[in-house]
């Protein structure tokens, strides 16, 4: 009777094409069918509320009947799952991931021998959702030409944006009516090297929608591999996103062999904001780690020889002529110019200071040949990634460093010749083992070669996997700058500590800079898919200090530089500024030498995107926290309850914030630092600047630190 009465729920199931899941708490309802045209249509419910209208789902195909309508469904299968696993570092000491997933294999009447299936993971955070093609009698090779997935929303709602760019993400955000995007005009797009923009109505990944309610939606990926990133296109009328693939130089968007899997489109939602950044769906959709060893990958911070090259005191080329050539110039009969900054001498005195600090790493940017045309020309052998300038000693720079235990971060800009880096990579790792290098900055400044790829195309989106691998082979970790934004692959690849794939702290020494929203946009958007190396911690907030009449300045005050090392969640955190900048304020670089970069938990206490974040992180195997306000061009107070440090407990909190009448603009460098004694029952008060913050570090008080210091 059982089974008949299955059987018969079943075929009704197929009868009415429809079949909803829910999240595990039953907050979140997905709804799938096929529509008169039978087509895969998703509906998405948040607390009975539709965030996702119905939306269409389909790719088409070159030369191929496309996946687009004419299905039947075949077979659903729907499972739950929930384990906790452990990230190699992150935010949480553990991660739950638990979903429910329906899986729908549809076939169609118009091909036979082929299927299609669509995976949906619901989780309480939100939806996953992929497409598969397995392997079957009809189908083998195929051309995407475009995926027709849409988010058909229920309003015209507010956005953070960039534009929708084949090659760069380095923008500022706007925050606009979707209706109101134009990603053609303004958005400071003559300050973009290489840019590609498609549309006016194209945006960028992840997107960070609030509906009116409000109702906090991201829309991003996971997961991107041997695909193009997407991107996503506005219809203005009808309130609705599609996805809009990163086309290779015939316009096709990926090749593909059967098996194979689309990366998952996901769907990030909740009625609080501080949810969308504790959201851990991402990584949970992505790869468990398979490396056996992984005991060589450590978070950390590290200085270098870098901003002085951005504010203009020093530079990455070694002498001021124009025209070298890989394998005719003799390097050692060029004129120095007298600026070349990653000389032995100051190399020795970032080891120094590091070795004094605590800083494991020091980067060392223009160490190698090829910086006097590396720009503009679209050239392809410019670098060869082993050769040294003259004043560099690569082997006594490694002694010296070695005898002081720190480590040279390795440099390779690859002038987005990744024709020329993939031929030379491994010989390039192979001098990083024997030299003692265990971390490698990559760059991919200009336009690509091969000719006519775009960063974010099918073709790069395995190159930078490809790295990732082959660092791993040789145990180097990475940190890629203009690379394609991440989608989680550092659950996979945990060598891989960063990327830059968006508009860094480098801005504000050449550009327009970045506004003082711009932090707390970020962790709403581009950090959502993975760690940034957003190089924070810049004291001398004005540059004229260093080179007179210079205008450009960062947008914030020297305390919010602090605090970014807490909201900007990064297992790799550079302290950006000069080393003499440091020395000048040996206060307040106490908290840059405090601060970890690796996480047993995290609380984010409030946010609002584009407005203000507050995080508080208990270090790793300790019980030392760390707690980060940041705010926007608009000064705030808040009142916050310390109920996350252990009951009946005393701390020390070491609070560094903004002077009273600090400014960003007026007054940034104004900061005080005040010892209080604090427990879980304490409420303090923050007082913010226009773009300023606070930080504090808790440390569990000795008897005599109780006693002596006052307490808040
Ligand atoms: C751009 C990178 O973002 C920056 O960090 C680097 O210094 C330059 N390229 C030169 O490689
Ligand atoms: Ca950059």
């Amino acid at each position: 009777m059982r089974l008949l009465f299955l059987m018969f729920w079943f075929m009704l199931q197929l009868f009415i094409n429809a079949q909803t899941l829910f999240s595990p708490n039953k907050n979140l309802k997905l709804i799938f069918e096929l529509n008169k045209d039978k087509e895969p249509i998703y509906t998405l419910l948040f607390k009975d509320e539709t965030v996702i209208k119905k939306s269409k789902l389909g790719i088409l195909l070159k030369e191929l009947p496309s996946f687009d309508n004419d299905f039947i469904i075949e077979r659903y299968e729907s499972t739950e799952f929930d384990e906790v696993w452990k990230p190699v570092w992150g935010e949480v000491k553990e991660i739950r991931n638990n979903y429910s997933e329906l899986k729908v294999t549809l076939k169609q009447n118009k091909v036979k021998g082929r299927n299609l299936i669509l995976t949906f993971r619901l989780f309480d955070d939100g939806l996953g959702f992929r497409y598969e093609f397995p392997s079957s009698r009809n189908l083998h090779y195929f051309v995407v030409t475009d995926e027709l997935t849409e988010f058909n929303l229920t309003e015209d709602h507010s956005a953070f944006w960039i534009p929708g760019d084949y090659d760069s993400q380095e923008y500022k955000y706007t925050l606009s009516k979707l209706s109101e995007v134009d990603a053609l005009k303004g958005n400071n797009a003559n300050e973009i090297g290489v840019k590609s923009i498609f549309d006016k109505y194209g945006v960028q990944t992840p997107l960070m929608l609030k509906t009116s309610k409000p109702l906090y939606i991201n829309i991003h990926e996971a997961v991107l591999v041997n695909y193009p990133a997407m991107h996503l296109l506005i219809d203005a009328e009808e309130n609705k996103l599609s996805a809009h693939l990163v086309p290779d130089v015939l316009g096709s968007k990926a090749y593909l062999q059967a098996p194979e899997k689309t990366p998952w489109r996901t769907i990030i939602v909740s009625d609080k904001a501080e949810e969308i950044l504790m959201s851990k769906l991402i990584l949970n959709l992505n790869e468990p780690c398979t490396f056996e060893d992984v005991s060589w990958i450590y978070p950390q911070k590290y200085i270098g020889i870098w901003w002085e090259m951005h504010v203009g005191t020093g530079s990455w080329n070694y002498s001021d002529t124009n025209n070298v050539k890989l394998n005719q110039t003799d390097w050692s009969k060029l004129k120095p110019n007298g600026r070349h900054a990653a000389n032995t001498k100051r190399t020795k005195e970032y080891i120094d200071f590091a070795a004094k600090h605590g800083f494991k790493g020091v980067l060392v940017e223009g160490w190698n040949v090829g910086w006097e045309d590396w720009f503009g020309n679209w050239k392809e052998e410019v670098f060869d990634f082993v050769t040294p300038y003259p004043d560099f000693n690569l082997g006594e720079l490694s002694e010296y460093a070695k005898a002081k235990n720190v480590k040279l971060i390795m440099h390779h800009e690859t002038s987005a010749s990744v024709a020329n880096y993939e031929r030379r990579m491994d010989e390039a790792y192979r001098l990083m083992n024997k030299f003692g290098y265990d971390a490698v900055k990559t760059g991919y400044v200009g336009r690509i070669i091969p000719r006519g790829e775009h960063h974010d195309g099918q073709s790069m989106v395995n190159h930078f996997i490809h790295t990732a691998k082959t660092t791993a082979k040789y145990k180097i970790m990475l940190n890629a700058h203009e690379s394609v934004r991440p989608t989680g692959l550092h659950r996979t690849y945990p060598n891989w500590l960063a990327n830059e794939a968006a508009r860094g702290n480098e801005f504000n020494a050449w550009s327009s800079g970045n506004l003082p929203e711009h932090e707390t946009i970020l962790p709403f958007t581009r950090l959502m898919g993975g760690p940034m190396d957003y190089t924070p911690g810049i004291f001398q907030i004005k540059l004229d200090y260093f080179i007179p009449g210079k205008k450009e300045q960062v947008k914030t005050t020297l305390t919010k530089q602090l605090a970014l090392y807490v909201t900007m969640y990064s297992p790799l955190q550079m302290a950006a500024d000069y080393p003499e900048s440091y020395e000048r304020f040996p206060d307040a670089f106490q908290f840059i030498k405090d601060v970890d970069v690796d996480w047993d938990d995290t609380r984010i206490l409030k946010a609002e995107p584009g407005d203000y974040i507050i995080t508080a992180r208990k270090s790793k195997n300790s019980d030392n926290w760390f707690l980060g306000a940041i705010t926007d061009e608009q000064k705030r107070e808040f009142t916050i309850s310390l109920n996350f440090l252990d009951s009946g407990k005393n701390y020390k909190a070491r609070i560094y914030s903004d002077a009273d009448n600090a400014h960003w603009e007026i007054n940034p460098m104004g900061y005080k630092i005040g010892e209080f004694i604090v427990t879980s029952e304490t409420s303090l008060k923050l007082k913010l600047a226009e773009s300023g913050g606070t930080a504090i570090s808790f440390f569990p008080a000795t008897s005599e630190e109780s006693s002596q210091i006052k307490k808040y």
